[in-house]
């Protein structure tokens, strides 16, 4: 297997490097001989039929899954719930008239995410898999599949198959969205064009984040992430990463609910990072970090080009509002490589944990 790793000292490293082209092959998987954005067309019947979507994943699957939410209902209007896997098999909500199970897996192996499935297909309700993997139990047993396009994912931290999942239902939820007459003002496989150029330039100054990991994380005990609407989402995310792979203890947050408990915790030099890309409440995070930085927190700014800056630490290239959590994700991505890097940790084979999950 070093074979396929190539040069990289580790598989999370080539894994990340590949998102850009990630987001090209879905864009070229998607495309019809027109050239427009498609799904298949029993896919589509069901998004469209559905009152309700129910999103069914776990760890990092979810965290997309949130961000999928936003995307059906911005884009097409249809309402969405998003559920925890091994929470929802236990313990299921109320569920609407039409209900269509959208179950995100990278490996389509998960047996918490599985079981749901068994349970909804006993109940008779129509199912679709979002999976990495042609075959796998989950894409078998559903009714319908749509797959990532991202190649193998060997590193126990995924990374491109949370950004291919992420691409994935912004082309699902847009394709429903035309297809429902929802008028949407841009073209998203130019968007999805533009966050992976994006990305590559992320990629392309690496020693940026391998300097802002050190100065940040040498030493930290924990670290937290911060963000508001879909910023939220993708600090959930950055989060885990750091998790993961650094064991350096960090939570995600919404930016306004830390005065609510959390920045008790914040001392001299705790590590905050803020995601900074939505217009809308931009204002709003920014004052958010001067809270934490007046209890004495070391904040990291992760701005987008063009939404007021304000000692930000690293400015990422502009990107459709929607799309930028494709873009947001990768630093912290990188910062947690790095941070893990220092440690001396085995960044692809973390401790206690698994590729894929297959007990409950
Ligand atoms: C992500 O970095 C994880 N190691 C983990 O949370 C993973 O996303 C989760 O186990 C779900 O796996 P799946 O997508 O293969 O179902």
């Amino acid at each position: 297997s070093d074979i396929e790793k190539g040069t990289y000292p580790h598989y999370m490293l080539k894994e990340m490097d590949e998102q850009p082209t990630v987001i090209r092959k879905i864009i070229q998987a998607y495309e019809s001989e027109a050239g427009d954005l498609t799904i298949d067309a029993a896919i589509l019947h069901a998004l469209q039929d559905a009152d309700r979507l129910y999103i069914i994943a776990a760890g990092t699957s979810y965290h997309a899954g949130l961000i999928g939410k936003q995307y059906f209902e911005k884009m097409a209007g249809i309402p969405v719930e998003v559920h925890i896997s091994s929470e929802f098999g236990y313990n299921m909500p109320l569920l609407s008239e039409k209900p269509l199970f959208i179950f995100i897996t990278q490996s389509g192996e998960t047996a918490d995410s599985r079981q749901v499935l068994v349970k909804i297909k006993e109940l008779g309700y129509p199912t679709l898999t979002i999976t990495n993997v042609p075959g796998s139990t989950l894409s078998r047993e559903a009714d319908h599949t749509l797959l990532l396009h991202a190649g193998p994912e060997i590193a126990v931290a995924s990374t491109k198959a949370y950004v291919a999942q992420v691409a994935v239902l912004a082309v699902a939820a847009y394709v429903t969205a035309k297809a429902n007459g929802q008028g949407l003002e841009f073209d998203l496989k130019q968007e999805l064009a533009i966050a992976a150029n994006g990305i590559q330039t992320i990629i392309d100054s690496k020693d940026v984040l391998e300097d802002i990991a050190e100065d940040y994380l040498k030493i930290a005990r924990n670290a937290f992430f911060i963000g508001r609407n879909i910023d939220f989402c993708v600090s959930l995310e950055g989060a885990l990463k750091l998790k993961e792979i650094s064991y350096i203890q960090a939570e995600g947050f919404a930016g306004g609910e830390l005065k609510h408990g959390t920045i008790a915790l914040i001392e001299e030099g705790t590590p905050v990072f803020a995601l900074v890309t939505q217009e809308a409440v931009s204002l709003n995070i920014r004052g958010n970090v001067k809270e934490v930085a007046a209890r004495g927190a070391y904040p990291c700014i992760i701005a987008m080009a063009g939404v007021d800056e304000d000692g930000d630490r690293l400015v990422i290239p502009p990107v459709n509002e929607l799309l930028t959590p494709l873009v947001s994700v990768v630093p912290l991505q990188l910062i947690s490589y790095y941070a893990a890097l220092h440690r001396r940790c085995d960044v692809d084979k973390p401790r206690n944990l698994a590729k894929s999950v297959t007990v409950e």
